[in-house]
């Protein structure tokens, strides 16, 4: 090779880190399947609707009057894209709104309900005519489990009491009496309760200590003796790293109180300055995606904590907010949360659910947020419009592992590296369902290079492969609503089964989703 050539090449080897497209990576996959692997929870792929912005009024519900069509209220198209997602359970009314939210304000007649000023986002004052029945009877229309985040942080015990009783009991109590006057006999099925939100901040700036004291009361309160309601009490969990949070409620919480402990963690930029969430460049789109992958310690080091204290595994570590989260859009209220949502979000949703099926021994739920016109949202609207986002089609192509049985994956990850820094590039989940089929999710984060992923699938006797994928040109790309279906999900064809190996280009910043047959 001549001098010059040889300059060229190593500098396109160099440049091929971080700049250009140059040699792909070799990465090889060893599907496992094991007898005791858990299940992969479909509450996985929860999701979130709080009273912020316009996720509730303006986004879900539009009222019974509005031009738009509606079901009680509540949006056809989203109900029917709901649907079509399988949402397994909604959780609501919030986050922060949680523990400013009075449920009594909320039922009978609409027109006798009173106002309220919706505290944490935006000081807005909202007229409660949207509240427990028209939530309720919502995801019943979704087929959806509710996940009722109630009231701690500025309620009581009897409020709280009175709340279960309200939705639960059979006829012939006070509350179940009020219920039916209110219009519904038979009690809904409500099985997953949260305990407060965020009771180290928004839920009242508690510390680990006091909380798990007032979780012990209000958990005592919410059932009987041997919660023969079968309830899913979820207490208020860790933010991000607060490892001796998850310690503190393990420890201090009687077993036979608690079902499910939450974790919350966001992915961002930095949190002080978080960007645009279309206008970022490289450097902040790596930040992005570290802060996402650290999810995987996390999950990893609360885990490790419950497993001390609750090594049977009866525990259950709910990761019941998480999300990309940005500056709003450009003249919109600031206490709204609204921004759009690109090919970046695509990839927090697709390492961010592979790292939830790997650890669905301990993770048994977790909830996106939010599910309409704020933050990571998988739809928006504009009036009589909506979008469906990438973070909707990339959860649309993970819906195959609701409930099937994890199959570990082996492998060892090439780097994406920018300035110095390195991240695991691929991102691999896989699993059997009940019909035998075989799904493998995979995640290519870097920004330039594709990826030569060769998986041994000898022992699965697998003979069709079909795939779809989420990409696109940039990824800044996004859908607007004069451009809903920029990015949708393609046949992806880029793969060859031989000799009982699959052999996958995946490209640059993209979302696969493989399904194999026999
Ligand atoms: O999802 C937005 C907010 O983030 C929630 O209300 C709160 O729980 C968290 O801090």
């Amino acid at each position: 090779m001549k001098r010059k050539n040889v300059i060229v090449a190593l500098l396109g080897i160099t440049l091929g880190m971080s700049q250009v497209s140059v040699a792909q990576n070799h990465v090889d996959v060893k599907l496992k399947e094991q007898a005791d692997a858990p299940e992969i929870s479909r509450h996985i792929y929860g999701h979130f609707a709080e009273h912020l912005g316009r996720c509730i009024y303006g986004g879900f519900y539009v009222g019974e009057d509005s031009s738009i069509p509606n079901t009680n209220g509540v949006r056809n198209d989203i109900i029917e894209a709901l649907k079509e997602l399988n949402i397994p359970n909604l959780r609501w009314p919030g986050g922060c709104f949680a523990d400013t939210y009075h449920w009594k304000d909320g039922v009978g007649p609409k027109e006798d309900r009173p106002s309220m000023v919706n505290k944490w986002w935006g000081g807005v004052v909202e007229d409660n005519s949207f509240g427990t029945h028209d939530f309720l009877n919502l995801c019943e229309v979704l087929g959806t489990e509710p996940y009722l985040a109630a009231n701690v942080g500025s309620s009581t015990v009897k409020e709280f009491t009175e709340y279960t009783q309200y939705v639960m009991r059979e006829q012939g109590v006070p509350m179940s009496d009020y219920r039916a006057e209110n219009g519904r006999k038979e009690p809904w099925d409500v099985k997953y309760w949260g305990v407060g939100n965020e009771m180290w901040g928004c839920g009242g700036n508690m510390t680990a200590e006091h909380y798990a004291n007032v979780y012990r009361q209000y958990a005592t309160f919410m059932t009987d003796w041997t919660n023969s309601d079968g309830l899913f009490r979820i207490a208020s969990g860790a933010n991000v790293a607060d490892y001796h949070w998850t310690e503190v409620l393990m420890k201090e919480v009687p077993k036979g109180l608690i079902e499910g402990v939450a974790l919350h963690s966001y992915s961002f930029v930095e949190w002080e300055d978080k960007g645009s969430s279309t206008g970022f460049d490289e450097a902040q789109y790596f930040s992005t995606m570290q802060t996402a992958l650290k999810m995987e310690e996390l999950v990893d080091k609360h885990a490790a904590i419950m497993d001390k204290y609750d090594p049977e595994n009866k525990i259950a570590l709910i990761v019941d907010e998480w999300g990309g989260w940005y500056e709003v859009e450009e003249g919109t209220n600031p206490g709204f949360l609204y921004q759009q949502n690109t090919m970046r979000d695509a990839m927090i949703a697709g390492v961010t659910l592979n790292i939830f099926n790997n650890r669905a021994d301990r993770v048994k739920m977790a909830n996106l947020a939010q599910t309409v016109n704020v933050l990571q949202a998988v739809i928006l609207t504009e009036d009589e419009k909506m979008l469906l986002t990438p973070t909707y089609h990339v959860m649309n192509m993970y819906k195959v592992h609701q409930d099937a049985t994890l199959i570990p994956v082996e492998f060892h990850s090439p780097k994406y590296t920018l300035n110095g820094e390195s991240l695991d590039a691929v991102s691999i989940s896989a699993s059997k369902d009940k019909a035998g089929k075989v799904h493998m999710s995979l995640v290519n984060i870097d920004a330039h290079k594709s990826q030569t992923v060769k998986v041994n699938v000898k022992d699965l006797g697998v003979k069709n492969v079909t795939a779809s994928i989420v990409k696109s040109k940039t990824l800044q790309d996004h859908n607007t609503f004069d451009n809903p279906n920029k990015i949708t999900p393609l046949n992806f064809k880029d793969f060859k089964l031989k000799k009982g190996e699959l052999e996958i280009e995946l490209p640059p910043f993209s979302v696969v989703v493989f399904e194999a047959t026999k």
